[in-house]
């Protein structure tokens, strides 16, 4: 039997899911793993806001110290997003010894390998599986099953928002422009959509994905990418006269030509040609999947929601649980990333 408290930081749609999930799901946790999770604190910037009825309101402050510095929490859980000033937050959390559970892929994506280090340092857990493909457990298998595997390619739908689009245009023959529109009208788009359709959210991903592969490190600037806001209806019916669908990939590749034989590594996001009977042409409308490929479990996809509170807040219970676990073991698990890789341009793929 071992309790554990969870503090949150950040308490926006999925704060509220993941705090409202923990209390919903802890009788059950404590029935299968004899840990007692228990929602102990949580930071916000406006304390005093109206919450959801099922969060007692004595467990908001408005001060982050009090979930990052305070002796009482065991593991923060960061659901602020964003790079600043969050990368402080959590960078203070892992230093003050507590393990640090994130869904945060801008911050991962661009800070993970100083993040990995002071994990590594502190000798604490610092899971992120929802920031990236949400509640798809792509990166667990990656750090764990497929640790000893020799994994070649990775190549992933890793957008919902662009995933739908493309769907879209696709089925209807519409316009970029008018689907986008539409999309945003029915709330499956963000009103500023630019890092979806611009490929700078599933670069982070691409990145997260490809250090976890490959166990060397890749940030979000070493991924080329290109987005799908110049594709024309013309495109889509050119690839189905052809027997393709187009989707927006993020690919990751490692090539066996590295000095010291590691091998160096391409990554990239960009609308790629698919063929109509391949695994990931299937995948449709918000739904989010990983192609991984290696070289003696041959092929496997992971397919689910990529984005969403609930979905979310399931992956990032999962984090909580497993760090808990550890806490009660007194281990932790290092995030298996090394060095930067050598990243090399990628080829066009079909
Ligand atoms: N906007 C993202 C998507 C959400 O559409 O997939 C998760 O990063």
């Amino acid at each position: 039997e071992q309790h554990v408290r969870v503090g949150l930081l950040g308490c926006g749609t999925v704060g509220e899911a993941f705090a409202e999930l923990l209390v919903e799901r802890s009788p059950a946790i404590e029935s299968v793993t004899g840990i007692s999770l228990e929602l102990a604190r949580i930071a916000v910037r406006d304390p005093g806001r109206p919450r959801s009825s099922k969060l007692d309101p004595e467990l908001f402050t408005g001060n982050t110290d009090d979930v990052v510095k305070a002796e009482d929490i065991d593991i923060v859980v960061e659901l602020i997003g964003g790079t600043k000033p969050v990368g402080e937050l959590v960078m203070a959390a892992l230093k003050a010894g507590k393990p640090v559970v994130t869904a945060n892929k801008e911050l991962v994506g661009s800070a993970g390998p100083e993040l990995f280090a002071a994990a590594e340092q502190a000798g604490v857990d610092f899971f992120f599986e929802a920031a990236a493909v949400a509640a798809v457990p792509i990166l667990r298998p990656l750090r764990e099953s497929l640790l000893a595997e020799d994994v070649t390619r990775v190549a992933g739908i890793v957008n919902g928002t662009t995933n739908y689009i493309l769907t879209r245009m696709m089925a209807d023959g519409l316009g970029f422009g008018e689907v986008l529109a539409k999309a945003q009208e029915l709330g499956l788009a963000e009103p500023d959509a630019t890092a979806d359709i611009e490929g700078a959210d599933a670069a982070s991903k691409a990145a997260i994905l490809a250090s976890l592969a490959f166990n060397q490190s890749v940030v979000a600037h070493n991924v080329t990418r290109e987005g799908i806001t110049g594709l024309e209806p013309e495109d889509f019916e050119l690839a189905a006269q052809f027997g393709y669908v187009i989707k927006l990939l993020a690919v990751a590749e490692r090539f066996p030509d590295g000095p010291d034989g590691i091998g160096s590594v391409g990554a990239q996001v960009f609308p790629a040609l698919v063929e109509r009977d391949h695994p990931l042409a299937t995948v449709r409308d918000s739904f989010n999947a990983v192609f991984v490929t290696t070289s003696a479990a041959g092929e496997l996809m992971f397919y689910g929601h990529g984005a969403g509170p609930r979905p979310s807040a399931s992956s990032i219970l999962g984090d909580v649980v497993s760090a808990a676990d550890h806490l009660r073991r007194g281990t932790h698990r290092r995030v298996p990333v090394g060095p930067p890789a050598v990243m090399r341009p990628t080829q066009e793929l079909v």
